[in-house]
């Protein structure tokens, strides 16, 4: 800081022979200083960390297969997946028997995680969880991505470590606000002083930490209240739904689980020997997306003239919905490709590709 001084006396004598004020210069230089601190260089990592471990959250309470554990997409068949060649596989199959109770943990621990740093409250324990969250993503999920750096969460769990270390430097900070306050009624100084006592500090550094917890032990009870109760909803609302109805069920009924927006019934609505396309519908070499009985995305190939194959767009590596990219089928998620018979030609995925039952009958494409 003297530099800064000595630099603005200096600055400001010849600013002032210019006629700029050297109030001004000086306030210049310290905003110049202030943006330089840990708290503002941070800033655009802990907004991005912050908003993308909510939004992960959020995303799994409100899908309504993440719960469902007699869905492909639900997390117990991802954990179930993943602990054939985790290097913690018991520990994943341990929590698989307990799903529903590890998925909403995992979903709660992105949301306190991001909401924690994004409020500036509790900001080192917050992205303690995240990086603990990240690295268990990276001995699971990504654990057989090659290379490893295709994977998110090993980049995730180091980009976690400099707010881990550093805090939010009390920059848009809920718990920095907490601290003045509690500064003022203890009628201290703002800052500290060299002349504060020990015991000043330490009744500071309680009183923040017991109000910092009040806080967040509410805002993370009505959330975990309210979310657990309307992922339970979801999955409930969605089991009913996904339930296969008698092939005699009229067509195209409109209920959740048809996703592919056209006019021809899905697979989920008519349940087995359902009509899932007219024959003439997919063009040779072209695909079409539909629902499978359980709900999950599915694809309809057309491969010559005289076939129709149809196969679980469920990446078999960790559950992420692949899209066809003719002739095959890529995976988002990690990389995962495969050919149009759905078997594995690249990335981490190990298995080929569910196959379903198809015929044509009368002009359409059946289950069956
Ligand atoms: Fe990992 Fe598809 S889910 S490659």
């Amino acid at each position: 800081m003297p530099e800064i001084a000595r630099l603005g006396q200096v600055s400001a004598q010849q600013t002032q022979r210019r006629g700029t004020p050297p109030s001004s210069l000086r306030a210049r230089l310290r905003d110049d200083a202030r943006l330089q601190s840990p708290g503002w260089i941070l800033l655009p990592l802990r907004a991005f960390l912050g908003v993308t471990f909510v939004y992960a959250g959020l995303s799994k309470i409100l899908d309504p297969h993440y719960l469902d554990s007699g869905s492909p997409l639900g997390v117990h068949a991802q954990m179930v997946h993943a602990a054939t060649a985790s290097p913690i596989g018991w520990l994943v199959s341990v929590s698989a028997d307990h799903a529903t109770f590890t998925g909403l943990a995992i979903a709660f621990g992105e949301l306190a995680a991001g909401a924690g740093v994004l409020l500036g409250l509790l900001t080192r324990l917050a992205a303690l969880g995240g990086m603990l969250l990240a690295l268990s993503f990276f001995l699971t999920v990504s654990w057989t991505t090659t290379p490893y750096y295709y994977g998110a969460d090993i980049v995730f769990a180091f980009a976690w470590t400099p707010l881990l270390l550093a805090g939010d430097g009390s920059v848009y900070s809920l718990g920095a606000a907490i601290r003045a306050r509690v500064r003022e009624e203890l009628h201290l100084t703002p800052q500290p002083t060299a002349r504060e006592t020990l015991a000043a500090r330490d009744a500071v550094e309680r009183r923040v930490l017991l109000r910092s917890g009040a806080l967040a032990g509410l805002i993370g009870g009505v959330t975990v209240l309210g979310g657990t109760a309307i992922a339970l909803v979801r999955r409930t609302s969605t089991g009913a739904t996904l339930t296969p109805t008698p092939a005699s069920s009229p067509a195209g009924t409109g209920q959740p689980g048809e996703d592919d927006g056209s006019s021809t019934p899905s697979a989920s609505s008519a349940g087995s020997g359902g009509v899932i396309a007219a024959a003439s519908e997919v063009a040779v070499g072209a695909a079409k997306s539909f629902t499978a009985a359980d709900g999950s995305p599915a694809y309809l190939l057309h491969p010559s003239a005289d076939s129709f194959v149809a196969f679980s767009a469920v990446c078999t590596h960790q559950g992420c919905p692949v899209s066809f990219v003719g002739p095959g089928f890529r995976c988002p998620c990690h990389g995962a490709s495969y050919d149009g018979s759905g078997q594995v030609t690249g990335g981490p995925a190990r298995s080929p590709l569910a196959k379903i039952p198809v015929r044509v009958v009368g002009g359409n494409v059946v289950r069956g």
